[in-house]
Order: C-alpha cells, then sequence, then structure tokens
C-alpha cells in the first residue's frame, strides 16, 4: 500500500509541475488582455477618471470633458455615464461616438483597478476575492464567459483597437488557469 502510494505521488508530480506551467503561461496571455486598453480604459482607480488610451488621442489620456465617474461609478453624482452611453446592443459603427453596450456603462468598484499595474499586481488582485469582486474561480470564469463589458473589449467597433485574440480564447485561457490554481509569474 505503501508502495502503490509512493508511485502514485511520485507520478503526480510531473503532471503537478505541467499544469503549473501552462497555467503561467495561460496567465501571461490573460495579462496581454487585461493590461491592453480597451480593458484598462474602465479598470480605473479611486480617482473614478476612465481613460482614453490608445484611441487617438496618445497614449496616457483621461477621458475628455473632465468626466468623473464618483463613488458611484456611473457618475451619478455629476454627468451619467448613460447621457452619452446608451444601454443598449449596437454595432458602434461610428468612429468616436460614445461606446454602447446591453448593460448600464459604469466603472467597476476601486479594487478592480488594473491601469498601469505590474502582471504581478494584477495577477494577485485577480485571484484575491477581496480584489476580485468577491468571485469563486469558477464565477470568474463565468463573468468572462458572459460580460458585455469583457465582449465589448473585442468588438469595439470602428477606430478601436480591440484585445488580443478572441473572447473564447481568454474564456479558455481563464478555464486553464484557474484548474491550474491561479498560478502567478512569481509563485
Ligand atoms: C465599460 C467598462 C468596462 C470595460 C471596458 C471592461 N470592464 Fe471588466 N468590469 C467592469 C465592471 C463594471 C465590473 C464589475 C462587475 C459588473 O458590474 O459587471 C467588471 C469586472 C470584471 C471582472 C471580474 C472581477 C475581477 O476583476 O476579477 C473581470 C475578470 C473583468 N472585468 C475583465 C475585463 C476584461 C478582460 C476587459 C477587457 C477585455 C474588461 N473587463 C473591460 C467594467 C468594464
Ligand atoms: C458627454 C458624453 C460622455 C459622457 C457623459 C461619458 N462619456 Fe465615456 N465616452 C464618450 C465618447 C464620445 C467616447 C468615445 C471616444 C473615442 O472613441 O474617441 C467615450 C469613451 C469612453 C471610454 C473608452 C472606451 C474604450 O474602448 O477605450 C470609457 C472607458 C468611457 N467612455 C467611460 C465613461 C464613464 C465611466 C462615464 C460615466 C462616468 C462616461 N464615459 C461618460 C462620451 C461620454
Amino acid at each position: 500500500m505503501m508502495r502503490m502510494m509512493v508511485a502514485l505521488t511520485l507520478a503526480a508530480l510531473p503532471f503537478a509541475a505541467q499544469a503549473q506551467d501552462s497555467g503561467q503561461e495561460a496567465w501571461a496571455r490573460i495579462f496581454e488582455v487585461a493590461s491592453h486598453p480597451r480593458c484598462t480604459n474602465c479598470h480605473v482607480g479611486a480617482d473614478g477618471r476612465p481613460a482614453w488610451d490608445n484611441l487617438g488621442y496618445g497614449s496616457d489620456r483621461l477621458h475628455g470633458m473632465n468626466i468623473v465617474a464618483g463613488e458611484s461609478r456611473i457618475g451619478a453624482e455629476s454627468i451619467p455615464c448613460r447621457t452619452c452611453h446608451i444601454s443598449a446592443e449596437g454595432a458602434n459603427d461610428r468612429p468616436h461616438a460614445a461606446p454602447q453596450v446591453d448593460d448600464a456603462w459604469r466603472l467597476p468598484p476601486v479594487e478592480l483597478a488594473w491601469r498601469g499595474k505590474s502582471s504581478a499586481e494584477i495577477c494577485a488582485q485577480m485571484r484575491d476575492p477581496d480584489s476580485n469582486d468577491g468571485l469563486t474561480p469558477e464565477e470568474l470564469v463565468d463573468h468572462v464567459r458572459t460580460s458585455v463589458f469583457v465582449a465589448y473589449g473585442f468588438t469595439p467597433g470602428e477606430g478601436r483597437d480591440p484585445a488580443p485574440r478572441t473572447l473564447a480564447d481568454l474564456t479558455l485561457d481563464f478555464e486553464i488557469w484557474t484548474a491550474a490554481g491561479m498560478p502567478c509569474a512569481a509563485d
């Protein structure tokens, strides 16, 4: 019995190491997407200022017209996002028009801020329920698969660069990463 357990443990080791490797490769691809302006222009910090990076106005650009999302994250304290960002499905085919999705356009909670952060920082945040909107690994995969905001990043419409690869690729990478125990590069 003892010998069998040793054999099993030894056999399991290379597999675990492999899962860790491919988990880290999956994370590297997830980071390429999460650090893309189509995501980071919304995933901003406590000052509540959405960004306009990579839209043709330069690389370190805040939203025009002094837009501030406030604590509500939807601009309730000043100009609501919905004044310009309509909550309805749409092709977003007019360059430089305010993008629309079938949900209330808003910033994520401040704990989900990624703009300007490193791979190690975003990875640590995303696997911690305190800074990933309280999601279990399964719910995280589900969010990526179904969120209209994530989908928008891949189909932002005329004049805006989409996030790299496809939504299906990103969902698969989240499946690989969570199944491998959410490894970060420094682990
Ligand atoms: C219009 C703003 C907006 C854009 C653009 C956006 N998000 Fe989000 N994101 C949100 C909001 C808001 C939440 C919080 C959950 C909710 O209210 O739906 C969120 C939550 C998340 C979460 C779950 C919590 C966490 O941090 O682990 C993930 C993962 C995520 N977004 C990934 C992305 C990715 C990847 C992109 C780009 C391809 C992206 N988002 C683009 C607004 C946005
Ligand atoms: C007065 C109109 C107006 C209001 C109000 C407004 N926006 Fe925008 N927003 C725009 C326009 C126009 C664009 C498109 C800029 C471009 O593509 O050149 C835009 C683009 C964005 C982008 C960039 C999307 C991308 O793909 O990079 C984000 C993020 C954003 N808005 C967030 C917000 C948030 C959050 C609010 C509310 C707090 C808000 N906006 C309120 C007009 C507005």
